[in-house]
C-alpha cells in the first residue's frame, strides 16, 4: 500500500488543509488508518466503531488484540452514545481538562465492538486538545480508535518522521502537523471503580485529579517496580517504549552520576560500542560518550516529556549500542516521565 503524507499546520486550517482533512475523514470512514498529531503523541486512528479497522490497527502496529484501544471524540455529548452511563466524575473531569491529556474509563456500550475494547467491558475515551485531530475526528464521524502511532514496543512517536518509518506502506495516509507539545500519553484514569484510579501517569498528574474529584488514588503495580501484580491497563503489562540499545539509569547525586557515567562510558566504549548519553541542559557538556543528547531543563520538567521519546529515537537512528541516562524527580509530571524510562530501560536502574 502507498503511504501518503500530508503537511498540515495546525495553525493554519484553511481551505486546502479542511479539504485534505476531509479526504483523511473519508479513508477512516471506508474503513482505512490515517495517523495524525494529537497534543501527546501521534496517533494510529481507525474507525472506532468499525471491527475491521479496529483489527488492521492492531495488524499495522503488530500490537497483541487484548490491548484496548482509546476512542477519540470531539465534543462531550458523543461520550453519551458509547457508554452505558456517564459518571458524574467524568462530567466533573471533562469540564476541568478536556480537550486534553486526560483518558476516562468508563463502561461501555453495545455499540462500541469489543474488538476496539479488547474483549472489555469498558472503553478508554479522550478528547485531544490539537485542532487537526479534533476536526479529523469530526470528519470521521465522531470516534477515532487510535493508539499511539509507532510499532508495538518502539517509543510513542512525536514527530511525523518516525509514523513514517514505523508505519509506512501498511496505513493509508499519515498527516504531519510537526512536533507535539507534549511528548508523553495521556494520563488514563479508571472511572467504574469506586475510588477513581490513575492506571497510566501523564501530564495531567495525580494531585490535579484530587483537586477536582477528592480522593483518587494510583494503580499500585505502576509505581512499584517489584510488584509482581498484573497492571489494570493491559497495555502497561507490555515491554514498551524500548529503544534498540541497551539503556540504564542512573541515580545519584548530580557529580557522582556524571562521573559514573563518564566511567561506563569509557569501559564501553573501549569494547567497541557507541554509546549515547542522556543528560539535561545543564549537565551536557560534562560527558564524553559518542553521542550525548539533553532532554530539556530539570528545572521545567515539561521540557523534559517533550524531548523524551524524540532523544530515545534519535539514539536508534545513530545506531547506538549502550546508553546511560540520568534519573528524575518523581513528582508531577516526573512520575509520568520515570514511568516512560524505566519502562524503555526495562528497569535497569543504577543507584549510586
Ligand atoms: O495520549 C494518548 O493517550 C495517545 C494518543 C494517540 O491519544 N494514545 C495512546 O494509546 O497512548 P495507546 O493505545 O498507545 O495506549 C492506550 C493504553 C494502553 O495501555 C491500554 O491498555 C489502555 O490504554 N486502555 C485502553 N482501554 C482500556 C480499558 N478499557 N481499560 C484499561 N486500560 C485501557
Ligand atoms: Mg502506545
Amino acid at each position: 500500500m502507498l503511504t501518503e503524507v500530508v503537511e498540515i499546520s495546525e495553525n493554519e486550517l484553511d481551505g486546502k488543509a479542511l479539504e485534505e482533512l476531509s479526504r483523511a475523514g473519508e479513508i477512516i470512514r471506508a474503513g482505512g488508518l490515517v495517523a495524525f498529531p494529537t497534543e501527546t503523541v501521534y496517533g494510529l486512528g481507525g474507525d472506532a466503531l468499525n471491527p475491521d479497522s479496529s483489527r488492521k490497527i492492531y495488524a499495522a502496529k503488530g500490537r497483541p488484540s487484548d490491548n484496548p484501544l482509546i476512542v477519540h471524540v470531539y465534543r462531550f455529548e458523543d461520550v453519551e452514545e458509547i457508554v452505558s452511563e456517564v459518571p458524574e466524575t467524568a462530567r466533573k473531569l471533562a469540564k476541568a481538562f478536556w480537550p486534553g491529556p486526560l483518558t476516562m474509563i468508563m463502561n461501555k456500550n453495545h455499540k462500541v465492538p469489543y474488538e476496539t475494547t479488547g474483549g472489555l467491558d469498558t472503553v478508554a475515551i479522550r478528547m485531544p486538545n490539537n485542532k487537526i485531530a479534533l476536526k479529523l475526528i469530526e470528519k470521521s464521524g465522531g470516534y477515532i480508535a487510535a493508539p499511539s502511532a509507532n510499532t508495538s514496543g518502539r517509543p510513542s512517536p512525536t514527530v511525523a518522521k518516525y509514523c513514517v518509518e514505523d508505519l509506512s506502506g501498511k496505513i493509508e495516509m499519515i498527516i504531519d502537523g510537526g512536533q507535539v507539545g507534549i511528548g508523553l500519553e495521556s494520563t488514563i484514569v479508571d472511572l467504574t471503580s469506586d475510588v477513581p484510579m490513575i492506571l497510566r501517569p501523564g501530564y495531567i498528574t495525580l494531585d490535579m485529579l484530587k483537586e477536582v474529584l477528592g480522593e483518587v488514588t494510583i494503580d499500585k503495580t505502576i509505581i512499584d517496580s517489584t510488584s509482581t501484580q498484573k497492571p489494570k491497563a493491559p497495555g502497561m503489562k507490555y515491554r514498551h517504549y524500548a529503544p534498540k540499545g541497551q539503556l540504564m539509569i542512573v541515580q545519584g547525586k548530580q557529580e557522582d552520576v556524571v562521573s559514573f557515567i563518564n566511567e561506563e562510558t569509557k569501559k564501553a566504549m573501549q569494547e567497541g560500542k557507541r554509546v549515547g548519553v542522556i543528560g539535561t541542559d545543564a549537565t551536557r557538556k560534562l560527558y564524553n560518550a559518542d553521542v550525548v543528547k539533553s532532554v530539556g531543563d530539570r528545572a521545567d520538567e515539561s521540557t523534559v516529556a517533550h524531548e523524551l521519546f524524540k532523544v530515545l529515537r534519535e539514539f536508534d537512528d545513530e545506531n547506538i549500542d549502550v546508553m546511560f541516562s540520568e534519573s528524575f524527580d518523581d513528582s508531577g509530571i516526573g512520575q509520568a516521565i520515570m514511568n516512560r524510562l524505566l519502562k524503555a530501560a526495562g528497569h535497569n536502574v543504577k543507584v549510586l
